[in-house]
């Protein structure tokens, strides 16, 4: 039906008439500034397009997150970061020139007078070095360059608020400031609670805000408005703490650096900035605490311990090696970066450019929402070869390694670095292989609270069986082919092969139950879910296969081919070539993504007939931003939802390119449509282009298929 509409829009996105600037390569919902853990995640909501000094930087769930930016050409000031508000001061707006975003950078150009500066905010991405992926901080890098020829003095300036250390602005926070090569701000409350979450920040450990001690740094601490009104009269910064320790927000402390770039002409050496948060111990499983992977670089566990015994938060002079570690870091965290974004660009272009953007504008989130975690060993070492991945359901519910949440993100982690899917899944297997879970079927999470992975030893998860046993199966499977490491479906064997014969007897015939899509409620006999089951079986034959247990291989694989006919007996309409949402429910139909797992793993169990057919009905059912999920719509009278992921994931199925680019270009619509200023949404109407309140959520991750 909206052939006409995508017709339109499929021609090159240009910039939206209302913004003066360009964006490149479109406005997405909001800008990924520091997105590195669920706890480190700065955003700049847009809509239909917010200058860099438009708004403040949000966290993910739309908090307010104090980080301001002023910038002095020959002492005149202009502000190009935050919304701040200073009584008294004279500043004028830097005017944003251009906005470009890749799969790790943001970048802006602002114009100050006779000065452009440009803000790259780069959040690193690196899927090989563990201690670097580790390392919970982000750089803004700032230069300045003349644009008349003319020589002109430039001062840079910047401040993060306490709002960085908690979710309650009348909780008391204290803090130091550390000189000597590097400047460092150490934020933090006074009352620290560990695992503690306040609106899903983290409530313990510390934020840090760093910049070098070059380019005539100056620094203090103190009331916002007073902070900043010295430094865009002055140009320059007291060098004084404010040591009257009170609430985030009494009287708004703010911990601030500056540089004074002299004379400026031609392009400066970028001025570094680094963000982060730091806690340990950053999780519990069960009875042990864990550590973030970066401090096996840096410090023994005895060096921490003293920290632990009644929570205290680690001082900087602990943290001073990877804080230098980082800043030193930045060109060559720069070079990489740029590498892995124009891998990224160019691998996805291979499909089309919108593609492109919508990869590019998910990876940060995809992998921001987990974090990579070591114990102690038996002689108080750390244990390296001990490594967890938690990942948050990020919005949603917060649950931890939520199984479904990782299945929609697991193309991300494949193309980044398969072992992040070994790291992810090794929690789940361990708690279950203990035998404290009581149902046959897989866990749906590792603990109902980030960060604690406590387990759910009363079986009451949040029950998705056939959902869970498929997704596991399915991902072991991946994991095992991609790399040729066998070891973990050698070491759970057992319970793969359980979860197995649960979908022997419950996916042919699958029971009332919910999927991962539980906002649309339980129901039997539902045509995706017994797809998924299918799948998981024959993921297991192949498993069996691997293991050298041709018995066991053969046997999976005739009862998943056996299931195939009987199935397609029971779900596909007679009304109309297409599979139903549900068995018998001939009008009904859904978006049957869960043949991605037939195609990923290389199984080809379903024929080409259900492609074709599927390829050939969802142009029929397309609205304006995209194919509904399904025909359930109790939120509607008319079919309108779908989420995205789920859709990227549908078009990978077609079998020709045009359907496959009728679902990304739905999805583009949405997210460049300016309709929504939240980290983008994977839950939204098909006919409005409207986003349904998911925000941030690591499943964007599909986007990498
Ligand atoms: C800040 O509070 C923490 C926790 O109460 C305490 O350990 C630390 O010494 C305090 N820091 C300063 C600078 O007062
Ligand atoms: C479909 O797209 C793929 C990848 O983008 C391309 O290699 C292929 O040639 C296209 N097929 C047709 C028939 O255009
Ligand atoms: C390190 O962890 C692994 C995996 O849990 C364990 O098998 C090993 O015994 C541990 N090593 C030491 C020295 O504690
Ligand atoms: C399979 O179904 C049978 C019969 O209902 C039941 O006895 C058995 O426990 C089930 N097995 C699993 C693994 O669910
Ligand atoms: C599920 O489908 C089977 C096969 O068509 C049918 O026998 C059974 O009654 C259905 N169950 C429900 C609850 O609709
Ligand atoms: C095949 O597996 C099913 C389910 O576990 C089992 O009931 C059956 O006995 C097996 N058949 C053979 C020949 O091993
Ligand atoms: C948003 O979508 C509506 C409806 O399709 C369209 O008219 C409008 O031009 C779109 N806006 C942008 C900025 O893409």
């Amino acid at each position: 039906m909206s052939l006409c509409l995508r017709f339109l829009l499929s021609a090159p996105f240009l910039l939206s008439a209302v913004n003066a600037w360009t964006s490149t390569p479109f406005n997405p919902p909001s800008i990924p500034l520091a997105v590195r853990t669920p706890y480190v995640s700065a955003w700049l909501p847009q809509g239909s397009g917010t200058a860099l000094n438009g708004a403040w930087p949000q966290f993910w769930d739309g908090a307010t997150l104090g980080w301001a930016g002023f910038v002095n050409v020959d002492g005149v000031s202009y502000n190009f970061l935050g919304t701040p508000d200073v009584p008294g001061a004279t500043f004028s707006l830097a005017t944003q020139q251009s906005f470009e975003f890749t799969s790790t950078q943001s970048i802006f150009v602002l114009s100050a007078g006779p000065i452009d500066i440009t803000v790259n905010f780069l959040s690193p991405v690196e899927a090989t070095d563990l201690v670097k992926q580790s390392t919970p901080f982000a750089y803004m890098a700032i230069s300045a360059e003349s644009t008349d020829g003319n020589a002109h003095t430039v001062q840079i300036y910047s401040d993060i608020s306490a709002e960085w250390v908690s979710g309650d602005d009348s909780l008391t926070v204290n803090w130091t400031t550390t000189t000597g090569d590097i400047f460092t701000h150490q934020v933090q409350l006074e009352d620290q609670t560990l695992f503690g979450e306040v609106d899903d920040h983290t409530q313990y450990g510390s934020a840090f805000y760093s910049s070098p001690n070059t380019v005539s740094a100056t620094y203090q601490t103190g009331q916002d408005i007073v902070v900043r009104a010295q430094f865009i009269e002055h140009g320059v910064l007291a060098n004084t703490e404010d040591t009257n320790f009170r609430a985030v927000s009494d009287d708004w402390p703010v911990f601030a650096i500056s540089h004074d770039l002299g004379s400026v002409t031609t392009a400066t050496e970028p001025v570094i900035y680094t963000v982060g948060h730091i806690r340990d111990p950053a999780f519990r499983i069960r009875t042990q605490d864990r550590s973030l992977y970066f401090w096996s670089e840096y410090s023994s566990p005895a060096e921490l311990v003293s920290y632990h015994v009644c929570y205290t938060p680690i001082p900087f002079t602990n943290l001073n090696p990877q804080i230098s570690a980082f800043i030193g870091d930045y060109s060559a965290a720069l070079t990489r970066a740029d590498a892995l974004d124009a891998q990224i660009e160019s691998d996805a272009n291979l499909i089309n450019s919108e593609y492109a953007g919508l990869v590019a504008i998910s990876l940060r989130q995809a992998l921001g929402a987990s974090e990579i975690t070591i114990s102690k060993d038996s002689t108080g070492g750390w244990n390296t070869s001990d490594i967890l991945m938690f990942l948050k359901e990020i919005s949603s519910d917060g649950n931890v390694n939520t199984v479904d949440v990782i299945m929609p993100a697991w193309p991300a982690f494949l193309y980044t670095n398969p072992v992040f899917g070994k790291y992810l899944l090794e929690g789940l297997f361990r708690y279950q292989a203990t035998g404290l879970y009581p149902n046959k079927w897989s866990v749906h999470d590792l603990g109902a609270s980030y960060p604690l992975a406590l387990g759910h030893n009363d079986g009451l998860d949040e029950a998705m069986p056939v959902e869970e046993c498929g997704n596991m199966l399915i991902m072991s499977l991946s994991y095992a082919q991609k790399t040729g490491d066998f070891s973990q479906i050698t070491q759970y064997t057992a319970l793969l092969d359980q979860w197995t014969q649960y979908l022997i007897n419950d996916s042919l015939i699958p029971n009332d139950q919910i999927s991962t899509d539980d906002f649309a409620g339980a129901l039997a006999n539902q045509t995706n879910l017994a797809i998924k089951g299918i799948v998981g079986i024959k993921a297991m034959s192949v498993i069996w296969g691997i293991l050298g247990n041709t018995a066991q291989e053969s046997n999976y694989s005739s009862i998943a081919a056996s299931y195939v006919p009987q199935f397609e007996g029971f779900a596909t309409s007679t009304t109309g070539p297409h599979l139903t949402l549900d068995y018998g429910d001939e009008n009904s139909w859904g978006l049957s993504y869960n043949l991605f797992g037939d195609k990923l793993l290389g199984l080809n169990l379903f024929p080409q007939s259900v492609y074709d057919e599927q390829t050939a009905w969802y142009p029929t059912v397309d609205a304006a931003f995209g194919v509904p999920l399904d025909t359930r719509q109790p939120y509607s009278l008319i079919c309108t939802h779908s989420t995205l992921d789920w859709q990227i994931w549908t078009s990978t199925l077609m079998t020709n390119n045009a359907t496959r680019d009728m679902f990304i270009n739905a999805v583009y619509k949405f997210a460049s449509n300016g309709t929504s200023n939240a980290p983008f949404g994977d839950w939204y109407d098909t006919v409005a282009g409207l986003d349904e309140g998911f925000r941030a959520r690591p499943v964007v991750g599909g986007h990498r298929t």
